[in-house]
């Protein structure tokens, strides 16, 4: 068998690459970067794929910046959408199989949820990008109906996520050594993700057989990104306190669901579950080297090679980006918004 795999070096592409080692190569993986394939560009799908033989297509790329994106709809639609619908049709064409990722923020819009969605439960996503993930799901079903579309969520893997410049437990560690203190919010509820474990899974389903679907693979359990922040602090032993804030208190140009925790049971009746999030934690920060047994003293500087682009898009204290009048106002709207949904 022989899978191709785009964004293959990306943060899920990468822990991709290495489950396929690690589980002894048993088919052949054929890594494709933005280099050889630029898929907002026109043309580009049909142009580096039409001639190649693959029995599979899995595909790690996106533009997932999400305050970033809400400003970029065009960009978020060719990657996120219409290069889904072009992946999808070539290989319904070659008859291969094509595994496709979404995000849990193609829900959202409906402010009352409060119970981890099922894969059938209806999209509603409440920004640009969850909007353009939710219509590259639709695209690819529609062009390749045996297509596999995983669902996943809050995502960490030992390569950070290149399109975000790290990842929120890299961040929060840098934040609580350099400061000693740090707000995150609590009324947003997620289900945190290692990449190291959906790379797992998928190759079982790729090598095990898989029928066509959505299937939501995440983590077991859920947290807020206040409860998920105090576990790294703890887990990593840092001297530093967190403290709970609401959404409110940093708004952002994109709105973010306040609940997204995903219902893994269809996966785990046939795979098996997912590893619980707080043990993925743990296995990540053995992995990155952030569990010993000392504490360290507060504001004590992260390593070089841990210097993450502050315009991560999750909300610390120190990252709120300088706001222009019309994004605030735009944000006031906002407010209004879901103060009238929670009200119906
Ligand atoms: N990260 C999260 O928390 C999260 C949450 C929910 C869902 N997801 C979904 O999970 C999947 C994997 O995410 P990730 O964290 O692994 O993201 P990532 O590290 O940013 O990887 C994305 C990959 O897409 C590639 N890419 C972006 N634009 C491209 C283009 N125009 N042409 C070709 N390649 C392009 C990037 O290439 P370069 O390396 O060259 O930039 C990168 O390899 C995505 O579908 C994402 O939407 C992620």
């Amino acid at each position: 068998m022989r899978v191709l795999l785009l964004g293959a070096n990306g943060q899920l592409g990468s822990d991709l690459r290495r489950a396929h080692e690690a589980s002894g190569a048993r088919f052949d993986l054929v890594p494709i970067g933005r280099d050889t394939l630029d898929v907002a560009v026109p043309g580009d799908v049909d142009r580096v794929l039409k001639d190649r033989d693959f029995d599979a297509l899995v595909n790690c790329t996106s533009y997932h910046k999400t305050d970033e994106v809400e400003l970029n709809g065009g960009l978020a639609m060719a990657v996120n959408a219409h290069a889904v619908d072009a992946l999808a049709r070539i290989c319904a064409a070659k008859g291969a199989r094509f595994v496709h990722f979404s995000s849990d923020y193609v829900f959202g819009g409906d402010v009352l949820h409060r119970r981890p969605y099922r894969e059938d439960d209806p999209t509603s996503p409440v920004n640009v990008y969850g909007a353009s993930k939710a219509l590259g799901e639709t695209f690819a079903q529609l062009a390749c109906p045996n297509a596999i579309v995983v669902r996943v969520a809050s995502l960490f893997g030992v390569n950070g996520a290149s399109g975000k410049g790290g990842n929120f437990v890299e961040t929060i560690i840098r934040v609580a050594r350099e400061k000693g203190r740090l707000k995150v919010v609590d009324d947003q509820v997620m289900s945190p993700t290692a990449t190291a474990d959906v790379a797992e899974m998928v190759l079982r389903m790729l090598t095990q057989g898989c029928p066509g679907g959505v299937y939501h693979v995440v983590g077991s359990g859920s947290a807020s990104w206040y409860a998920f922040a105090r576990e790294i602090v703890r887990l990593v032993n840092i001297p530093a306190d967190v403290e709970a804030c609401e959404s409110r208190d940093f708004p952002t140009v994109a709105m973010r669901p306040a609940y997204s925790v995903l219902d893994g049971s269809k996966i785990s009746s046939r795979f098996g579950a997912m590893p619980r999030w707080e043990d993925a934690l743990e296995r990540y920060l053995h992995a990155k080297g952030h569990r010993s047994g000392t504490r360290e003293p507060a504001g004590c500087r992260a390593p070089d090679n841990e210097a993450f682009a502050l315009r991560y898009d999750l909300m610390t204290t120190d990252q709120v980006p300088a706001r222009t009048m019309s994004e605030w106002l735009l944000e006031t709207e906002f407010d209004k918004y879901v103060r009238t949904r929670r009200r119906m």
